[in-house]
């Protein structure tokens, strides 16, 4: 295929070997096609800047496409709302470590962003009266605390997957161009420090591609499989965050894992929250709907962490379901079938294919599994890739964007609500586009790339691809994956980090050590998978040295030796570098935004977090 400004070059010797590499010019390269990335991508293309879309799945199989229960906004369809109530309950869940510019950024927009959704064709179920049909949600409340809110709009279960479809639809229609099965595997960032674009490989005939672009915007999404048991799929490798890393970049709040409460048990596939919203509820071994002890007003619509922590305390304390206890059982029976048909079809399908349950008629066995990173790459809320230069903590990197599930804006400080993920990709997507086209001239020249522009990226390619250890990948993965689950979990301490922290830096010395047995180039799924696996494993390493250091709880991040909130001292995001040579990690704070943007509403004040 023809693309946008693209030529075939010569092939720059590497360590003896030699990659003909094929170069692209575009205003704007989006690496990844998930939500945040294909929002992006349409409002780049219709600003008539010239945008590439590169994914390294086809784009509706990107991991938007998993996201079930609904996207918030104060719609007021189901009763009195207000997008201040849901900035107040953004700030409260994200215990006070969200940046509330951007927070109140998100909110007020958020109304607008769904309709805009639904003009597209996003179908969104419906009242009776025809409005878009909003659910209760985890910690989304009214009249700053006192009610409960219907602010999640709904396609049944699947609102990933229609929103996903949707916005795939828009792009080709504004004419972006995609890249499909194109995997990233370094950013080009030149002698001043700006990001001039992205070095690829093409998955189906191994060709190499150089993109030239006046923004790259990474929207890769997360890194939970990290982790033993995610409700991620299996690309969910955080690959944007570990080119900045490698960029020498800072990813910030990495410590900040969520643990959704309710992954199908054995499994990890996602029971979504929508089920405790359409009146689904947890019930210990004792029968005991135990929520009504941990929060006694949100009950099992208290916020995600919360409901995490108080099952892993169930279980623990022997009152867990099963032959061994270690399990709690999901409530949906008493529903009306009428209801899980309509608005729950998707996890009565999971129910019954990854527990072996009729969940009509039984309950599903859950346990709380790894779902989501509030941390990632900090950004302003144009998307504008932070770093502290000098001193400035709010200091911009040229030419890069980072968004969605990739990017720490910071909506969801320490913890993110439920439905508040779909809605940050597409505001934040849409953000993007606007600052994109506010900034750039379309097809405005770009200066010529170094020599050895993608030296970086393919001397990488050639250290895994010529590997000759004696430890395949799987293992080096699974050693990461168990370290995460059992040093980095709901609960910490200082001393099962210290160790976690040991066993991960071995985890990450030992990778000079992996062996790659295919030396292809085409569809060579072990040399991909070890790209990925290094990236994952930076992660987990700033992960662990990031909740090792922060000595309180906050949100996601309990630590059972420093059990209460420290505003004192901890009220700051946390920044961590790493030395891809040496292994080693550094670390500095930033601090958080406590201010809004207008004076539509005014700060709000940290307080206890109760539900
Ligand atoms: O439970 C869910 O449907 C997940 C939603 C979310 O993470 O936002």
């Amino acid at each position: 295929m023809a693309t946008n400004g693209s030529s075939a070059q010569g092939a720059p010797a590497l360590g003896g070997k030699a990659y003909p590499i094929t170069d692209h010019t575009f205003d704007v390269v989006v690496v990844g096609a998930g939500g945040a990335g294909l929002r992006a991508s349409v409002g780049c293309a219709q600003a008539g800047l010239r945008t590439a879309c590169i994914s390294k799945v086809f784009p509706t199989r990107s991991h938007t496409v998993a996201a079930q229960g609904g996207i918030s906004a104060a719609l007021g369809n189901m009763g009195p709302d207000d997008w201040r109530w849901h900035m107040y309950d953004t700030v409260k869940g994200s215990d006070w470590l969200g940046d509330q510019d951007a927070i109140e950024y998100m909110c007020r927009h958020a109304p607008a962003a769904v309709y805009e959704l639904d003009h597209w064709g996003v179908p969104f179920s419906r009242t009776e009266v025809g409005k878009i049909y909003q659910r209760p949600f985890g910690g989304m409340t009214t009249e700053f605390g006192k009610g409960v809110a219907q602010r999640t709009c709904a396609a049944a279960d699947r609102t990933g997957h229609a929103i996903l479809h949707t916005l795939y639809g828009q792009a080709l229609k504004a004419k972006c161009q995609f890249f499909i099965e194109y995997f990233a595997i370094d950013l080009i960032r030149d002698a001043e420090g700006a990001v001039r674009g992205v070095v690829c490989l093409k998955l189906d005939d191994g060709t190499i591609h150089r993109f030239r672009a006046q923004i790259t915007i990474l929207a890769t999404g997360g890194y939970g499989r990290a982790y033993f048991s995610a409700t991620s799929a299996h690309t969910c490798t955080g690959d944007g965050n570990a080119m900045a890393l490698r960029a020498g970049l800072p990813l910030q709040d990495m410590e900040f894992v969520q643990f959704h409460p309710t992954g199908i048990y054995g499994a990890g596939c996602l029971i979504t929250e929508g089920a405790r919203g359409e009146g689904g509820y947890l019930v210990n071994s004792e029968g005991e709907r135990f929520m009504e002890r941990y929060a006694p007003h949100a009950k099992d619509l208290a916020s995600r962490d919360v409901v995490s922590r108080a099952m892993t305390m169930e279980i623990r304390e022997g009152r867990g379901v099963g032959k061994n206890k270690d399990h709690i059982f999901l409530h949906l029976d008493h529903l009306d079938p009428k209801v899980l048909h309509e608005r729950l079809p998707g996890i009565s399908d999971s129910a019954r294919i990854f527990a072996g349950v009729d969940l009509s008629k039984e309950p599903i066995p859950v346990l709380p599994t790894v779902h989501y990173n509030m941390g990632g790459i900090p950004t302003n809320y144009h998307g504008e890739v932070l770093t502290k230069v000098d001193g400035d903590p709010d200091a911009t990197v040229p030419g890069l964007m980072a968004l969605g599930e990739a990017a720490c804006v910071s909506v969801h400080g320490a913890n993110r609500l439920g439905s508040n993920s779909l809605i940050d990709l597409v505001v934040f997507g849409r953000a993007a586009g606007l600052r994109a086209a506010e900034t750039l001239k379309p097809g405005d020249r770009q200066p010529e790339l170094a020599k050895d522009s993608a030296e970086f990226p393919l001397s990488r390619l050639d250290r895994f691809r010529y590997a000759k250890g004696k430890t395949p990948t799987a293992a080096l993965r699974l050693n990461m994956q168990l370290v995460m689950q059992t040093n980095c979990a709901v609960f910490r301490t200082g001393e099962v980090l210290a160790e976690g922290k040991e066993k991960i830096h071995a985890a990450w010395r030992s990778g000079a050590d992996v062996s790659v047995t295919d030396r292809s180039l085409i569809w060579n799924s072990d040399l991909v998978e070890t790209l990925e696996y290094d990236n994952l494993i930076v992660q987990a390493v700033v992960t662990m040295e990031g909740a090792a250091n922060r000595l309180e709880s906050r949100g996601a991040h309990a630590r059972e030796d420093y059990p209460k909130r420290d505003d004192v001292n901890w009220m700051k995001h946390t920044l961590t570098w790493i030395d891809p040579v040496e292994q080693t990690v550094a670390i500095d704070y930033r601090p958080v935004h406590a201010y809004t943007m207008s004076n539509d509403i005014g700060y709000i004040e940290p307080k206890a977090r109760v539900y």
